[in-house]
């Protein structure tokens, strides 16, 4: 029986200056990534009118110039959410007519009259939920889009919403995003039981954690030596600066969602640490490549496959994989299409089911 799917995270598309977005920059190199994901035979991008990151409309400009919809390709969209970075204040925009305006200028970049599925980003505490799902009907009644989906709310939030929709019979989510990977479970708490129950799937975005489970960001454990300031480990956070230039993690570059959820805490350190430990003693060979030279498994192909074959999701749910080469790409989606963790591979699926417990507050 198919599982969940992989859907292609979009946000990585176009460039923000000072950002850690900036390799699909030009129609041409996104019409690369797309010969490279119908390769791949994976038809949904997940894009949004605030992608990439600080350049709003940037994604779905390039998306349009490289004619991704004519090409066959589902862009799921979300509505324009304006919000400073600096302070976190969102500005109102699931209204009537911040929904209009957003919906006709994403149709007008991308080149269509409706999208398969039309998000909220996140919620706009401006906008009450029975305005902002009446809303989302009018758009749906003008054939704006096929699927609703709903962003990083909250159980609550979403329990109100189906219950507007249900009294009013406006238009219901199919689909709910957040974020979900192994050191990042807390979907599984209220939002997956609730959605469960009104059909919806799931959608998890940043499976590998931004990147963080692939081992990168983590430095190798302290130390003695190291508590004596050894200049061996300052050459290793250089190399480690290095190859995290221009990331998530580092700089100018860095983004608090990833540096706070992940980054900040000796706990998801630890939790890398004996996840890349489990996937070095394991005796099964990797599916997936990716600079795997020695072909162990990698920690990205454990927690892809995972997700895909152990974790909460189902038939219909969705990993939105994100990536900032192509390789990087072609070598995790086929690490994790290897399939389930095999018999060989128990301790490795028993790390990964407990990192969880490992890193929750
Ligand atoms: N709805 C929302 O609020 C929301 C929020 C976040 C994301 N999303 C969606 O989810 C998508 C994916 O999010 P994400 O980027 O956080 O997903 P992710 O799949 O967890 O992380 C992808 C990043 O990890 C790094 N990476 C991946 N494979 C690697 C490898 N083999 N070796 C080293 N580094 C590797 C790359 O970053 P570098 O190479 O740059 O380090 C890559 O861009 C976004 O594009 C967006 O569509 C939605």
């Amino acid at each position: 029986m198919a599982g969940p799917h992989i859907v292609f995270g979009a946000g990585g598309i176009g460039i923000s200056p000072g950002s850690f977005t900036y390799t699909f920059d030009t129609p041409e190199k996104v019409s690369s990534l797309l010969k490279v994901l119908e390769s791949l035979d994976i038809k949904e991008l997940d894009s949004a009118a605030n992608y990439p990151p600080k350049n709003p409309w940037n994604t779905n400009t390039l998306l349009g110039q490289a004619g991704a919809a004519g090409k066959g390709f589902e862009i799921h969209d979300k509505i324009r959410v304006p919000y400073n970075y600096e302070t976190g204040q969102v500005e109102p925009s699931l209204t009537e007519e911040a929904m209009a305006a957003s919906t006709k200028k994403s149709q007008q970049l991308l080149g269509v009259d409706k999208v398969p599925v039309l998000y909220a980003h996140f919620r706009d505490p401006h906008t009450s939920i029975e305005e902002m799902a009446r809303a989302f009907d009018v758009q749906h009644k003008l054939g704006s889009f096929d699927k609703l989906g709903l962003c990083n709310f909250s159980a609550a939030d979403l329990k109100e919403y189906f219950a507007v929709c249900e009294k009013h019979g406006y238009v219901k989510p199919s689909i709910i995003q957040d974020m979900y990977n192994p050191l990042y479970r807390k979907a599984e708490d209220d939002i997956l039981p609730l959605i469960r129950q009104h059909g919806c799937a799931f959608y998890a975005y940043s499976p590998l954690a931004g990147g963080f489970l692939t081992g990168k960001v983590t430095p190798p454990a302290p130390t003695d030596n190291d508590n004596n300031n050894n200049s061996d480990n300052k050459s290793d956070n250089k190399t480690k600066d290095s190859v995290l230039h221009r990331s998530r993690w580092r700089g100018e570059s860095a983004h608090p969602v990833y540096t706070q959820t992940y980054d900040s805490k000796a706990a998801m350190h630890d939790a890398v640490r004996k996840l890349v430990a489990a996937c070095n003693s394991s005796s099964s060979a990797g599916g997936g490549g990716g600079g795997n030279n020695n072909k162990k498994i990698t920690p990205q192909e454990a927690t892809c496959r995972w997700l895909l074959n152990h974790s909460a999701l189902r038939e219909g749910d969705a990993i939105i994989l994100g990536a900032s080469s192509e390789a990087q790409l072609v070598a995790n989606v086929a690490a994790a299409r290897v399939g389930p963790l095999s018999a060989d591979d128990a301790e490795l699926r028993g790390v990964l089911d407990g990192l969880w417990d490992m890193v929750k507050d």
